[in-house]
């Protein structure tokens, strides 16, 4: 049985001066460590935008990237599956990357002009370099109470995907990310822990996702990028009010949350959500 975790933030877009050896970069990256008591697991959870930032930010907070258990790619853009390439040459010998199949369909963005923002690397070239695939459209058991969501159901209509393009069988067309996907972790005791990447699904679709492939219904944390950077007020504010009811007792937004909604939502949930910043660690 799961009996503690520890998150440490390996790459996030900000950095405070107590940590200023550490780098900041548009990215994710969270180290976890999971207690299971005779056992553990070292996990990975994104890779932040670059393997410079990655390693050198590993290395200053002293992680041990050469015994990784498992790496979990939460979608396929540069700024989750950049800095995987420095993390395989680290690691030696083969490592089981889980991501869903589509972290490699062609992954676009249209402003200011058509730009390419998907991964850095080729299946080829990742498992050239060690790493075993793993692909995935649905929930994943990785250990007793910790699985991926696999694709998120999209039920709410205040939750929309914009802004991201694909090419599908010749076709341009729009990116609805189905390759975006969290991690939930049932710690017993505290209830459901939700660690997202860009949450590109809807920040409330992915703990409701969460809560309905565990059946852990009480929320003890959300942790990671919320993806209500550029939202409209409507939109925001609807988050936080579902958060409100959710009544987590910890969140943790970050990455491409948004200074906007970062400050509505501790406006709305008081001390219990604090924005995240590279090399903080969170112990639950
Ligand atoms: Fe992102
Ligand atoms: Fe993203």
């Amino acid at each position: 049985m799961l009996q503690d975790l520890r998150l440490t933030i390996v790459v996030e877009n900000s950095a405070s001066l107590d940590n200023s050896s550490l780098y900041a970069q548009h990215g994710l990256s969270i180290f976890l460590e999971l207690n299971f008591g005779l056992e553990s697991m070292k996990l990975l959870w994104d890779t932040g935008a670059s393997s410079e930032v990655m390693l050198h930010n590993a290395d200053a907070l002293d992680l041990d990237l050469c015994h990784l258990d498992l790496i979990c790619l939460s979608h396929g853009h540069y700024d989750h599956t950049g800095g995987l390439m420095g993390v395989l040459q680290r690691r030696k010998g083969r490592v089981c990357i889980l991501a869903h199949p589509d972290i490699f369909a062609p992954k676009l963005k249209e402003r200011p002009t058509l730009q390419y923002i998907g991964a850095p690397f080729t299946r080829n070239e990742a498992e050239a370099a060690g790493a075993i695939m793993l692909d995935c459209r649905s929930p994943l058991d990785l250990a007793p109470g910790v699985m991926t969501t696999g694709e998120v159901a999209r039920l709410e209509a205040f939750e929309k995907v914009e802004g991201f393009w694909t090419v599908k069988e010749g076709q341009y067309c729009p990116d609805c990310m189905p390759d975006d996907q969290a991690l939930a972790i049932n710690l017993p005791g505290k209830g459901l822990v939700v660690i997202t990447g860009c949450a590109h699904s809807g920040i409330i679709n992915t703990i409701r996702h969460a809560q309905k492939i565990t059946g852990v219904e009480e929320l003890h944390a959300v942790i990671g990028g919320f993806h209500l950077m550029g939202a409209d007020d409507k939109r925001i504010d609807a988050t936080a009010k579902a958060l409100q009811n959710l009544d987590p007792a910890i969140v943790r937004p970050g990455h491409c949350t948004g200074q906007k909604a970062v400050c509505r939502l501790q406006e709305a949930l008081g001390e219990r959500c604090r924005p995240l910043t590279v090399g903080d660690t969170i112990q639950l």
